[in-house]
């Protein structure tokens, strides 16, 4: 697949209000600054169709972009950073968690993993939570260019094997960079596939 148009449909801050659910939908979640804004623009060929930043906390709503004029991606708000008022943190986690138990046209999450990084109990738990709800997710390591690709493999594999302790199936997985497009490819090519799909719910 390759994207030729994307567009930005709106931030929502409540499940009711987002954009009727006729399309194959796309989330992409993740601790704060993993890289999720990043990624859906480097999927999308854009600099700045998600707003970035180097500052934790940018991405506070639900935001919908249209994909080819036949999928949504939607860009999540980040878990785990402290420095959002806790009040909001609460109304964050509860706001996201109602997205994806409602949203009858989601098909996939991309739960976002940043490469670098120890594995952390926030989104072990939320994996936890997603398959408690019967949510369908794929991992995405997230800046894969600031490892080399001997410990990129290696940091993975010991990834798999924590979560092994604890899982029968693992979930798919993906290796990427937004800085030098890693992994764009089959990224793409899995969402194709899965756009194909039938909706969840639908019968
Ligand atoms: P929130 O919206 O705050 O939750 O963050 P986010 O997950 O959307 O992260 P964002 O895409 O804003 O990126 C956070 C920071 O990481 C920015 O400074 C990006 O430039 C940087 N970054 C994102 N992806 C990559 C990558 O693949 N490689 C490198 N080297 N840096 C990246
Ligand atoms: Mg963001």
């Amino acid at each position: 697949m390759k994207i030729t148009e994307a567009e930005f449909t709106g931030s929502f801050t409540e499940t009711g209000k987002c954009p009727p659910a006729d399309l194959p939908e796309f989330a992409f979640i993740g601790r704060s600054n993993v890289g999720k804004s990043s990624l859906i623009n480097m999927l999308c060929n854009r600099k700045s169709l998600a707003r970035t930043s180097a500052t934790p906390g940018k991405t506070l709503q639900i935001n919908f972009f249209r994909i080819n004029r036949n999928i949504f991606f939607v860009d999540l708000p980040g878990y785990g950073y402290s420095r959002i008022p806790k009040k909001d943190r609460l109304r964050i986690a509860a706001l996201t968690k109602d997205y994806l138990k409602k949203r009858t046209g989601l098909t996939n999450v991309f739960l976002l993993i940043d490469i670098r990084l120890p594995q952390l109990e926030s989104d072990r738990k939320f994996m936890e939570w997603m398959a408690a709800e019967g949510i369908p997710f794929s991992l995405v390591f997230t800046k894969a260019d600031k490892l080399s690709r001997t410990q990129q493999k290696k940091y993975v594999e010991e990834y798999r094997k924590k979560l092994q302790e604890r899982w029968e199936e693992l979930p798919p997985v993906f290796i990427t960079s937004a800085k030098n497009k890693a992994g764009k490819e089959d990224l793409l090519r899995y969402i194709e596939e899965l756009s194909l799909i039938p909706k969840r719910n639908s019968s």
